[in-house]
């Protein structure tokens, strides 16, 4: 079965009131845990990769590897998904590589740094829609700015920044004039594992205050608007539990005030609208405090084997329960796939063409 778009994923994921996992991507081990958690709890998934992703595989590896997990698991409902898309050119790239969804993120200009002006926000993600929309791919693009720094990538807003939250004022223009079919806020989450400036009297970190009520205003907003149920995309979602954390300080790392997005917020964001929910750290921690482990375990060993199996595992385990908690596992087979060609048919049919 081919990658399906994503639109459908959210769409499904509107009707049953629940929310979808996108988790980060680099390499074959990633994949196939990620996968392997979705066969395991029977759930539909997006795979995402970044734009430092696809350099580190080259691209020609992560195409492989993607067509690789939709032949591996024919029946599991996927789709391939940039994560941070900086450009019309690297979304250009991206469905050339066979992704049925994109992600066109100028709410940063082309740097990755530099806060946009929301005119330019609006015209690159049109034109990364208009673009997109040709094949049947789906495109989120991003409102108000998230802090934190990933891989360069990011303008390095401090986790108490309110300044640059999406303005549910200007949710429907934006998703009018852009067409983006779902639409990441900024409310307060951060990418990476530490994602507070709160701590309490024994200085230990306290999970940030998010703008949680933002959420249910900008749905009603754009269902108003004649949008019932847009699909809401949280970023910065990991929950860096702290067991994990905890392994990764057992065995010689240094981790200390790592701090997540507690899960009942997750929860409380899905039951309002939000359907794409973005998984990247937790991955990372759990891979890590695993070859640590068996790094201070057996220092004898040097079969990459020995730690990337366990290491697998591990991320394969957190997967399945975002899977869980996010109400996905069990959805897969609640619908049949769709083609990118039926997608355009369906949505898109007035999509202009020619867009550069
Ligand atoms: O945007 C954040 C994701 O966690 C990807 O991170 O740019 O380091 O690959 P990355
Ligand atoms: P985390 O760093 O919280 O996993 O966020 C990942 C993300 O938003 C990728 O776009
Ligand atoms: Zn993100």
């Amino acid at each position: 079965m081919p990658l399906v778009p994503m639109r459908q994923i959210l769409e499904e994921a509107a009707k049953g009131g629940y929310g979808v996992g996108a988790f980060n991507v680099n390499n074959m081990e990633q994949i196939q845990s990620i996968m392997q958690a979705a066969d395991a709890c029977n759930s539909p998934v997006i795979i995402q990769a970044s734009r430092g992703a696809l350099k580190y595989s080259d691209l020609i590896f992560l195409e492989k590897l993607m067509e690789a997990a939709a032949i591996k698991y024919p029946h599991i409902k996927t789709a391939m998904h940039l994560d941070h898309g900086n450009s019309v050119a690297t979304v250009k790239t991206a469905i050339e590589l066979g992704f049925t969804s994109v992600m066109i993120d100028a709410s940063l200009l082309e740097d990755g740094k530099t806060v946009a002006s929301y005119e330019y926000n609006v015209e690159t993600s049109r034109a990364a829609a208009d673009l997109a929309h040709q094949t049947g791919v789906t495109v989120e693009a991003e409102l108000g700015a998230l802090g934190g720094i990933e891989d360069g990538h990011g303008a390095g807003i401090a986790a108490d920044d309110t300044t640059h939250l999406t303005d549910p004022e200007q949710a429907v223009d934006f998703v009018q004039r852009t067409q983006c079919d779902c639409l990441a806020l900024a409310i307060g989450t951060s990418h990476g594992a530490y994602k507070t400036l709160r701590y309490d009297k024994d200085g230990n970190p306290l999970p940030p205050k998010l703008a949680l009520d933002r959420i249910e205003v900008i749905a009603k907003k754009l269902a108003d608007a004649g949008y019932p149920a847009f699909p809401l995309v949280m970023h910065g979602s990991s929950s860096v539990p702290k067991d994990l954390v905890d392994i990764v300080n057992r065995y010689g790392g240094k981790m200390p005030n790592a701090m997540g997005i507690p899960l009942q917020d997750i929860q409380f964001g899905i039951a309002r609208g939000v359907r794409k929910i973005n998984v990247d750290t937790d991955g990372r921690i759990a891979i890590t405090g695993a070859i640590r482990k068996v790094f201070a375990e057996h220092p004898e060993k040097f079969d990459p084997r020995d730690y990337l199996k366990p290491a697998r595992e591990a991320h394969q385990k957190v997967v399945e329960e975002r899977m869980r908690a996010f109400g996905s596992a069990g959805r897969n087979d609640d619908y049949k796939p769709m083609t990118l060609a039926e997608a355009k048919a369906k949505w898109y049919a007035g999509a202009p063409a020619g867009v550069k």
